[in-house]
């Protein structure tokens, strides 16, 4: 597939001198107790983490952590890191159980899972300065939950040198035999309902895991439902470029509320052919989308259609940008106002960027928009409404020899958030995205009882939730392309609060989260909280389609969302920016905001004809400053685009 991994060995290989046949290996580390022989529920006390965790003051479920051999012949020191939390005392122990039960797999490729159980969906939170809290919302709060880091190498998670994947397919096989050998130690997760869930490439992992599942006659364990976060299903052109335009209707403020720029982009949009029209039901496959390069340069890792690439367009742009003094930034922020899109002839793509619409836009930002105009100001591709708030997860804690130990984790190797050869020496995942095949994996899922969940957060510019609903409608399951109906109704969260959209049918449910951005619990940590209890591992019917007894169809809970904006689900009002030595929010005048909504309602007709959620942080273009702690998040560059 078009590659998602970022960084190049040739590259990697000039800054650390390690070759291509001087790969990392690791290999876990023996602790005392360790049982002899085959896995078997004698490893509970073995896993079981006892010591106490530094810094953390609040008392943890009960846990078992540590590496489990994958059973790659000739491999025997591949294995996956897990750390398997209990939902009530004994719940992972007991010799019979029919609870649910889940897994959580972050993405990169290369990301490991401690990133979403610090940052997202654990009980533990770590900010960007190391500062330790509680997260009550956390998911073993719902089911006995385990964070697994995979694939082999990532994460606390080990591999030979030679024993790094060579594909998907060799990735599903590993999990699979890592769950063979994690219900020799917990017995009862073989019968229970698994929950398998993850974020962001795992929306590539788990479709492959699902194909080994079903290739096997006799699985280790029984898949209940699968559920991705702002997934990368597709190509790399559908999730990420063809989305550009959505992502300007959530968010003008990335064109400044600027018609003329909005009505450029759209017209981008069509000469890429990303102008996908969805119907309700799908009527045929979706075409395949393609990519324009750029003509007027040569953009390599854009020919290699890297446009997330740690080295790639968005790279440069920032680079291009800060190499720039700030004086004759304002200069030629202020000459180059429009000028390039009123120089340019109408009716043709960009030279400049060709169909790379993403970099365009947040190009386009940097350059012209408030906030992101001002000097040094970042682009958060995970959530454009805080260009400091990058998701990072920094390593102090977990390389902290006492969590180490704790966790029985490896001493052969450093814990990284992100691993660069996932791979191996391949730069790229071999394998074809899963779109290609999603018919088939839903085709088998009707027939095993799965469901599939597919979820997206409204701030993320990475992975915009539109590619995920191109995704869903281009699927066929329980024999129909598609949704019937158009995603519109709404949930809250337990409090009552609005927290996006929900939408069911046949066996497949889509929720949009108002409010966050691609690490969706991050930001909205009770409102997911509530999605895992009602719509993962329960079966709450808000969203479906139903027959009424007169025969004819109905979505319950109405399909009249409060939030929604004729096809858009507006962003929030107020970006975030850096002043230095505080944050500050800044949002539009009122004015603009209301020219733009007359603007764009006649753009799509009668289907806009109401006004956006009102935002009461709208302070007339005014910067609102709020005290810096409050937004410890992250100091990972924008430029640095993982898929975690
Ligand atoms: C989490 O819940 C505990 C127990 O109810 C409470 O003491 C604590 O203050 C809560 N923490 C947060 C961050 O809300
Ligand atoms: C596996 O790890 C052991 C140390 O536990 C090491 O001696 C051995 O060489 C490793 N095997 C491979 C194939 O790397
Ligand atoms: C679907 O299931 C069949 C076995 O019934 C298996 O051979 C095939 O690989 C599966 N395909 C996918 C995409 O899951
Ligand atoms: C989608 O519909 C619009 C308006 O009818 C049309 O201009 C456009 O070509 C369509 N897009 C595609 C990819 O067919
Ligand atoms: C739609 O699915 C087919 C496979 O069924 C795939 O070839 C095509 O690329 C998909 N279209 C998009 C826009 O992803
Ligand atoms: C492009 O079209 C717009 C609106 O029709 C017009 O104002 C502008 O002058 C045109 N630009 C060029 C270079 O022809
Ligand atoms: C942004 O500014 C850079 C540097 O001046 C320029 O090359 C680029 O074309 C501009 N991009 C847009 C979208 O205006
Ligand atoms: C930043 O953009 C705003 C409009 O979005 C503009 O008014 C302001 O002059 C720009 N500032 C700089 C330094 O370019
Ligand atoms: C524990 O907290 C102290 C004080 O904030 C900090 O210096 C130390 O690095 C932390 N240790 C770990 C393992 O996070
Ligand atoms: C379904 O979930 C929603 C969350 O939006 C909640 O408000 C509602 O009470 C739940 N319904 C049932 C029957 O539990």
């Amino acid at each position: 597939m078009a590659s998602l991994r970022f960084v190049s060995l040739t590259i990697l290989a000039a800054v650390s001198v390690v070759l291509s046949d001087t790969l990392p290996s690791s290999f876990p580390h023996v602790y005392p107790g360790k049982p002899t022989g085959d896995y078997s529920p004698a490893w509970q006390k073995y896993f079981q983490v006892t010591a106490p965790l530094p810094n953390i003051t609040f008392p943890l479920p009960q846990s078992f952590a540590g590496n489990i051999d994958v059973q790659r012949a000739g491999h025997p020191n591949n294995t996956l890191f897990f750390w398997a939390l209990e939902k009530t005392s004994g719940s992972l122990t007991a010799a019979e159980s029919s609870e649910p039960w889940g897994i959580w797999l972050n993405g990169g490729p290369g990301s490991s899972s401690m990133v979403g159980f610090f940052l997202e969906n654990g009980p533990v939170r770590i900010a960007a300065d190391g500062t330790i809290s509680q997260n009550n919302y956390s998911w073993d709060k719902v089911a006995d939950y385990i964070w697994i880091d995979q694939p082999v190498g990532v994460g606390f998670s080990t591999a030979d040198a030679a024993g790094y994947i060579a594909d998907e397919d060799q990735m599903g096989a590993d999990f699979m035999g890592f769950l063979a050998n994690l219900v020799k130690v917990f017995p009862n997760l073989a019968t229970r309902p698994l929950h398998l869930t993850g974020e962001s490439y795992a929306g590539v992992y788990i479709p492959y895991i699902m194909k080994a599942y079903f290739s096997m006659a006799k699985p280790p364990v029984k898949i209940a439902k699968i559920a991705i976060g702002d997934g990368s299903i597709a190509a790399d052109e559908v999730f990420e470029l063809l989305p550009a335009l959505s992502v300007l209707e959530t968010y003008p403020q990335l064109i400044g509320y600027d018609q003329d720029v909005y009505n450029y982009f759209k017209e981008q949009e069509h000469l890429c052919g990303y102008d996908v029209n969805l119907t309700y039901p799908q009527n045929g496959i979706i075409p395949t989308v393609g990519f324009i390069d750029a003509r007027d340069r040569d953009v390599p890792f854009l020919e290699k259609k890297k446009y997330n690439s740690k080295r790639g367009l968005v790279a440069e742009i920032t680079q291009r940008y800060a190499e720039l003094e700030s004086t004759e930034r304002d200069l030629i922020a202020r000459q180059r106002q429009k000028r390039d899109l009123r120089l340019r002839a109408n009716g043709t793509l960009d030279p400049w960027y060709g169909c790379a619409l993403l970099p365009e836009f947040i190009d386009y930002a940097l350059n012209y928009s408030a906030p992101w105009n001002i000097t040094g100001q970042d682009f958060n591709v995970y959530d454009i409404t805080d260009p400091d708030g990058s998701p990072s997860l920094a390593p102090t804690f977990l390389n902290d020899p006492r969590v180490v130990a704790a966790l029985h984790a490896p001493t052969s190797k450093a814990w990284e958030e992100t691993f660069d050869f996932v791979f191996g020496e391949q730069e790229d995942d071999p394998s074809q995205v899963p779109m290609n095949f999603l018919t088939e994996t839903a085709t088998n899922a009707t027939a095993h009882g799965i469901s599939v969940i597919l979820y997206s957060g409204n701030d993320d510019a990475l992975i915009a939730h539109r590619g995920t609903e191109v995704t869903i409608q281009n699927t066929t399951f329980g024999g129909t392309q598609g949704f019937t109906r158009k995603p519109s109704t709404p949930w809250n969260d337990d409090s009552g609060k609005p927290a996006g959209i929900v939408h069911q049918e046949r066996g497949w449910t889509y929720v949009l989260f108002s409010g966050t951005g691609h690490l969706i619990p991050a930001k909205t940590p009770a409102a997911a909280l509530t999605f895992v209890r009602e719509f993962v591992f329960g079966s709450n019917s808000t969203g479906s389609v139903i027959k009424t007894p007169t025969g004819s169809t109905m979505v319950v809970g109405g399909e009249n969302s409060p939030l929604l904006v004729g096809d858009v689900l507006p962003g929030s009002s107020g970006i975030v920016y850096d002043a230095g030595t505080a944050t500050s929010t800044f949002v539009y005048p009122a004015e603009t905001i209301a020219a733009w909504n007359t603007f764009i309602r006649g753009q799509s007709g009668a289907s806009k004809a109401t006004t956006p959620a009102a935002d009461t942080t709208n302070t007339n273009g005014a910067f609102r400053t709020t005290p810096r702690a409050a937004l410890l998040a992250g100091l990972m560059s924008w430029a640095c685009v993982w898929l975690l």
